[in-house]
């Protein structure tokens, strides 16, 4: 399979200045939730102090109005915490129009949650992972007919705007249907004997994947089966070998086919 992809020229590149106001407005708003947030439970609590004197049953009232409004603001600041680390830099709407113009959405999807197994979905990935991924290709340091070629003349900025894009959206989600005895304890306790590390220590108990300092660990479950399976077969015969230290070569090593073929099925359904 030969697929070139279209080569734009720069000036035809999308960019934020043929965005639409209501676009930049709504990406502005997104990115100052948090301020707008704090000044409004500020101005409630000046509002509501100041007609208060020392009586317990106001005291109570107003403390409980204010953990009403505080507790959703804390944890909606943690979601959205997390979901701006797992986006990046990037600028998610500017991304969505390059990754549709590039065709990258042709494959994995409008959303990141493609149907096609043998293709990586992209929703709710951790964006520095696939920004490391697009250097690879760029590099050589992995090697895939296709994404070579689509990765080839990306720049850096259209790299984390469509990585911001994919991941910020809904995170990619398995269907659970059946259970794999074998992969969940290779998952959550690994093979001392072998030296098979759990996959749940570096990929999250639900595979949903983590940052920790400057390694990325990915998000595996609920991806796609056949590319599961792929993935795990290339690393054991060393087809791949990006990942940091050689760390992935070393665990699926080990690992035979009827197991690999239980952790595709079971990381899939996470
Ligand atoms: C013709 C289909 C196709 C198109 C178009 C395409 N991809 Fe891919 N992409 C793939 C396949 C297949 C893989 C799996 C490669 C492998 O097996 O190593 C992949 C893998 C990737 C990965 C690695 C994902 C992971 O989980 O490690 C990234 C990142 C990626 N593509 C980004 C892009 C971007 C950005 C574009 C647009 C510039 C794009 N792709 C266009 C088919 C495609
Ligand atoms: C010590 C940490 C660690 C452990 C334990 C670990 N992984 Fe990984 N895994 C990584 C890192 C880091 C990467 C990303 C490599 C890269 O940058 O390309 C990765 C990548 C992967 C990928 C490729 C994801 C993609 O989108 O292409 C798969 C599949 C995977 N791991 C499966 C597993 C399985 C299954 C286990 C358990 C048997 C496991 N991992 C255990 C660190 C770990």
């Amino acid at each position: 399979m030969l697929i070139r992809r279209s080569k734009l020229s720069n000036s035809s590149r999308p960019g934020i200045s043929r965005l639409g106001n209501s676009q930049l407005a709504a990406y502005f708003f997104v990115r100052n939730q948090r301020q707008f947030r704090y000044i409004g439970l500020f101005a409630l609590i000046g509002f509501y102090g100041s007609n208060l004197s020392w009586r317990p049953g106001r005291w109570l009232f107003f403390s409980l109005l204010v953990s009403v409004v505080s507790v959703p603001t804390v944890l909606a600041d943690n979601f959205m915490e997390a979901n701006a680390q797992r986006a990046g830099p990037g600028n998610p709407i500017v991304g969505n129009i390059i990754s549709a113009s590039e065709r990258c959405q042709e494959c994995h999807g409008e959303d990141g949650n493609n149907t096609d197994s043998r293709i990586p979905k992209h929703a709710g990935q951790y964006a520095s992972y696939l920004v490391k991924q697009l250097h690879d290709f760029q590099s050589g340091a992995r090697q895939h007919e296709v994404m070579s070629i689509m990765a080839e003349d990306l720049g850096g900025s259209d790299m984390t705007d469509i990585a911001a894009y994919f991941a910020s959206k809904q995170i990619m989600q398995g269907q659970h249907t059946q259970d794999y005895p074998l992969a969940r304890k290779l998952f959550f306790e690994g093979d001392k004997g072998r030296e098979v590390e759990p996959c749940n220590r570096c990929h999250g108990d639900n595979g949903k994947g983590g940052l920790a300092g400057n390694v990325i660990y990915p998000v595996i479950g609920g991806q796609n089966k056949n590319y599961l399976r792929a993935q795990l077969v290339n690393w054991k015969l060393g087809e791949r070998t990006n990942s940091p230290n050689g760390v992935m070569n070393k665990i699926a090593k080990p690992l035979t086919d009827d197991e690999i073929e239980a952790l595709a099925n079971y990381i899939s359904g996470l």
